[in-house]
């Protein structure tokens, strides 16, 4: 079917999965694909999951960095739907990760486990996604077990998370007691029964009136009965949906139901393909740039090492923000101010890429690199914009790296170079000494780092440990004020530059940097680079 251009846009939605490991995103995952016809049967979507007691399997992570290749774009057609699915990986240790693909997303799901609540992993992420505006959905998850009463859970989400929710479904019973959903958005009740993880069950009543009493024949006459007044409650309580509040962020519907045995999963891809928001404008440097724009942008917010070290080409992953990007167009490298070609941009589909002539705004095309990426970096058609940055947050973890084979300098600095590009982790130059600190959400990179270098690159390196509590970012109001020459001399031994040569302030315990903000009024400390 021949498509116009702002057709092709209208029918994407580029979206990402959030959860805390275990709440559920995989199986999700994969019964949106079965939705889809993407696959055929479930088991077919591997999981990313880096395994508990793996730490120091390394076949496993690299195992893991292979399915994440070919995970990190699901895409398919859903009732002339064309869905986007980034993967975000669970594992906290690869939290940064997750932060740089939701700058490429346009709304987001989040899973929430019936039993465990909002747990530690989906506060964080949820935190990002409110401070950018992020169209949430809720998808509360495993009803087949007991969990938690649904009013204590919307609660929940509204107190942890911070949102303002309601519910486009509600559950009848748990766990033994769960009967179905009665889908608020399209008034019907679904009934549950165990055997629908075996086939897309589509067993549906029509409920039009929920006096109806074919309401008690089906589910009983307490179920009925709490039903209906649990459903007046939730009338009285929670506003009603507003897909514009929803797409400004302000409101987020949520659903109940059941990934494994795929129930309440096809009323929430239905929803979503109607609520969910098309490709979104993005802000940049010089202007904010409309999805509809016939020239194209993009930027790039992952990049990926080749699995294969004979080949040291990288996969760069661009979000195209506006018009469409073509195979074997020039375009504009706006940092390094070149212009690039590309003959076999790769686009994604359930498990497989392909090359692909043309893609629009919302998809995601692989480019291959040889060095020229970095994540954050901006394409153009020739314009003269970049989009704003991609932004790192402070480390949890620093240590020295020191060149552990001095015969192999110049492949050490050059790995360390590239990994950092893929943001694997934070590099820090130590300004009194010139000593490099490597920062990391978890403990994990380190070892991944350290086999990387050894196999990719044949370096090696130590660690040595550095008692750092904190990165801020500073910023003096006036650079040449008296104070922030004071603030150099003072804290000299704990400044250092990223790797855009920003100046950071490691403070090495909470009381140290607490002092210092109070101390140097007129300098700004920031949390993440983008302020
Ligand atoms: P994640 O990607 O968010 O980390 O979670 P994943 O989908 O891998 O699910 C974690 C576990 O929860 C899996 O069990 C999965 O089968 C189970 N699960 C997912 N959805 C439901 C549900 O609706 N009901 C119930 N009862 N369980 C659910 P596992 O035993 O850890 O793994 P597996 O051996 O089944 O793959």
């Amino acid at each position: 079917m021949k498509r116009s251009f702002e057709e092709e846009i209208k029918r994407r939605r580029t979206f990402g999965i959030i959860s805390h490991p275990d709440a559920g995103k995989t199986t999700l995952t994969e019964k949106l694909l079965l939705f889809g016809g993407a696959i055929q049967e479930a088991g077919a979507v591997k999981s990313n999951k880096i395994k508990k007691g793996a730490t120091s399997d390394f076949m496993e992570i690299e195992r893991q960095r292979g399915i994440s290749v070919a995970t990190s774009v699901l895409a398919f057609d859903y009732q002339g739907v064309k869905i986007n699915i980034l993967d975000t990986p669970g594992h906290k240790d690869f939290a940064e990760d997750t932060y740089r693909t939701l700058t490429a997303v346009d709304s987001v799901i989040v899973v929430i486990d019936v039993a465990k609540g909002v747990e530690e992993q989906t506060e964080k992420l949820v935190q990002v996604c409110r401070m950018r505006k992020i169209p949430m959905l809720v998808f509360i998850n495993k009803l087949d077990r007991e969990g938690k009463d649904a009013f204590d859970l919307l609660d929940e989400v509204e107190q942890k998370l911070g949102l303002k929710v309601t519910p486009m479904s509600f559950p009848i019973g748990m766990g033994y007691e769960f009967k179905g959903i009665y889908n608020i958005w399209e008034r019907n009740v679904r009934l549950f029964n165990n055997d629908n993880s075996r086939k897309l069950a589509t067993e549906t009543l029509q409920i039009t009136d929920l006096s109806d009493p074919e309401l008690e024949v089906h589910i009983g006459k307490t179920s009925a009965e709490n039903l209906r007044e649990e459903l007046e409650l939730t009338e009285g309580i929670y506003p009603e949906f507003d897909k514009e509040a929803y797409q400004k962020g302000d409101l987020q519907p949520v659903f109940f139901g059941s990934a494994l045995n795929n129930f309440g999963v096809r009323e929430l891809l239905d929803c979503f393909i109607e609520i969910a928001p098309m490709p979104r404008p993005k802000e940049s440097n010089t202007r904010i740039v409309e999805p509809t724009e016939k020239k194209f942008t993009g930027f790039v917010f992952k990049i990926h090492a080749n699995m294969d070290p004979k080949h040291r080409d990288r996969l760069a992953f661009i979000k195209i923000v506006s018009g469409t990007f073509e195979r074997n167009k020039p375009y504009l490298h706006t940092r390094l101010g070149k212009n690039l070609k590309f003959s076999s941009p790769n686009a994604f589909f359930a498990e497989k890429k392909e090359i692909v002539d043309i893609s629009y705004p919302g998809d995601i095309v692989g480019l291959h690199d040889t060095g020229n990426f970095k994540i954050g970096d901006t394409l153009t058609a020739g314009e003269k914009l970049e989009y704003k940055g991609i932004p790192s947050f402070s480390p949890e973890h620093f240590r020295y790296i020191n060149n552990a084979d001095p015969l192999k300098s110049k492949q050490l600095y050059k790995g360390i170079d590239q990994l950092m590009d893929e943001g694997v982790a934070q590099l820090f130059t130590l300004d009194f000494n010139g000593r490099k600190v490597i920062g990391t959400v978890g403990a994990l990179q380190y070892e991944v780092i350290q086999y990387r270098l050894e196999h990719e690159y044949g370096a090696k390196c130590s660690y040595e440990n550095l008692n750092v509590h904190k990165a801020c970012w500073v910023v003096p109001k006036d650079e040449k004020s008296e104070e922030f020459k004071e603030f150099k001399r003072v804290k000299g031994k704990f400044l250092a530059k990223d790797k855009h040569d920003q100046l950071v302030f490691l403070a090495d315990s909470p009381f140290s940097l607490q002092m210092t903000l109070e101390k140097y009024k007129n300098i700004d400390f920031h949390y993440s680079s983008e302020f």
